[in-house]
């Protein structure tokens, strides 16, 4: 019989149902315990992924999990933001492999804190950064990299967020507030900061930003709470917003347990609802990137268009198909993605890439804690720069920490 590896699940919420669906189809994997203050959650995400609960043991917090199971082979951190640095660091001492939710954390110091730990224990641990394995951004990446357009010059990138994404990001419990989100650009686009690192192929050495909110503000002309509202058939927002199915986030919805009755314009929050960043990389390359929430319909979702010396690749992350320009044979040619079934296109691959590390004790995925850490310190000094209205330069020190000048 083949060994089961034993996994804790930290964090029961939408995210953690990923890995729990899969976990769930895994012959190698036996969830063993999972860890949540709320026993509705935990009780939702066994409901939903059919978890084998025969062996299971429940906690109400990581640190008792952390305590009392002194034999797992890995563990899922997918706690809210603020608190994915303690775990990480106390399983890391233990030197079990970890899948950690982006972002990394939400300040500098944290991120740090994890760095130092997974380079003293040459950890194993993938950063939840799922957008690397879909078709979309594979695809592009292996003609950027295999010289298809040249050397890359420019990135123009965006994320313009479904409605139900929006609700999620401005009324979410932990969500809503940048203490414990690090706010909208981390908790969103830490995603596209990191594949702007990944695609330049080079470090980030200044940022300037704008942001705020425009879309989410208060309104004394609308009450507190949905239940209240007359305006239940003409706003997006009314109690739980329409859900494009493309987004597949309409799971993590469910998790609101709080929050979706209350007002999105009035309810107490301080994240921003859009966001522009410009980075100017080592390499010369120049990234712009737009965040804006309220969005729908044609090219909303993700777009992402590059240029290079010798041509352009562009493409929406919801199409089957991305184009190449070629500027000398003056051609555009359709790339056709390979279809993938997971409706969160190509997240599943991290439950996979827990199994590799626990399995081969050498394995290091490349979304690694030092790509978490760049894209954090991407979403930190945008803030900063639309915070304190200037640029923010990079200063790199010998073991690629980060301060900002
Ligand atoms: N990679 C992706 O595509 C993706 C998608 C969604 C969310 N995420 C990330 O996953 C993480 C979780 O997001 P979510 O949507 O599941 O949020 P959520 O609020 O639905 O779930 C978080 C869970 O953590 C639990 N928790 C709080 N304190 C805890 C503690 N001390 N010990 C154990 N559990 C505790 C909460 O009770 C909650 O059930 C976040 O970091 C988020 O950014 C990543």
């Amino acid at each position: 019989m083949k060994k089961k590896f034993k996994v804790g699940i930290i964090g029961n919420g939408g995210r953690s149902t990923t890995y729990a669906r899969d976990f769930a189809l895994f012959d190698e994997i036996q969830v063993v315990a999972i860890a949540d203050p709320c026993t509705e959650n935990s009780d939702r995400m066994l409901q939903v992924s059919h978890l084998d609960t025969s062996a299971l043991r429940r906690y109400s917090d990581w640190r008792e999990l952390h305590e009392k199971e002194t034999d797992l082979d890995g563990v899922v951190i997918s706690t809210p933001n603020y608190l994915h640095h303690e775990p990480a660091v106390a399983f890391i001492r233990r030197n079990i492999p970890i899948a950690l939710e982006k972002p990394l954390t939400t300040s500098m110091g944290d991120s740090e804190y994890i760095l130092d730990a997974v380079r003293e224990h040459n950890a194993r641990l993938i950063v939840g950064f799922v957008l690397r394995s879909t078709p979309f951004y594979r695809t592009i990446y292996d003609l950027i990299s295999g010289g298809r357009i040249g050397r890359l010059v420019t990135v123009q990138a965006d994320e313009l967020a479904s409605y139900g994404v929006s609700s999620i990001l401005s009324r979410g419990l932990w969500r809503r507030f940048s203490r414990t989100s690090g706010g909208t650009m981390m908790e969103k686009s830490s995603h596209d900061m990191d594949i702007l690192n990944w695609m330049t192929n080079a470090r980030p050495v200044s940022v300037n930003s704008y942001g705020g909110r425009l879309v989410f503000r208060p309104n004394p002309m609308l009450p507190e709470r949905c239940a209240d509202c007359k305006l239940k058939d003409s706003c997006n927002y009314y109690s739980n917003p329409r859900f494009d199915p493309k987004a597949g986030d309409a799971i993590l919805h469910k998790f609101l347990r709080e929050g979706s009755g209350e007002c999105i314009y009035n309810v107490d929050k301080d994240v921003f609802d859009n966001q522009g960043v410009s980075v100017l990389y080592s390499n010369g390359a120049v990234a712009n990137f737009m965040l804006s929430l309220n969005c729908s319909g044609e090219r909303s979702g993700r777009n992402f268009h590059a240029v290079g010396v010798r041509g352009r690749i562009w493409g929406n992350f919801s199409d089957p198909e991305i184009r190449l320009y070629d500027n000398l044979a003056n051609r555009v040619e359709v790339i056709k993605l390979p279809k993938i079934s997971s409706p969160h296109k190509g997240v599943d691959s991290h439950p996979y890439e827990l199994l590799k590390m626990m399995k081969d004790a050498s394995y290091r995925p490349e979304q690694d804690a030092y790509a978490g850490y760049l894209s954090n310190a991407l979403c930190i000094a945008a803030d900063l720069s639309a915070g304190e209205a200037r640029q923010i330069h990079f200063r790199y020190d010998a073991n690629g920490y980060v301060t900002f000048a």
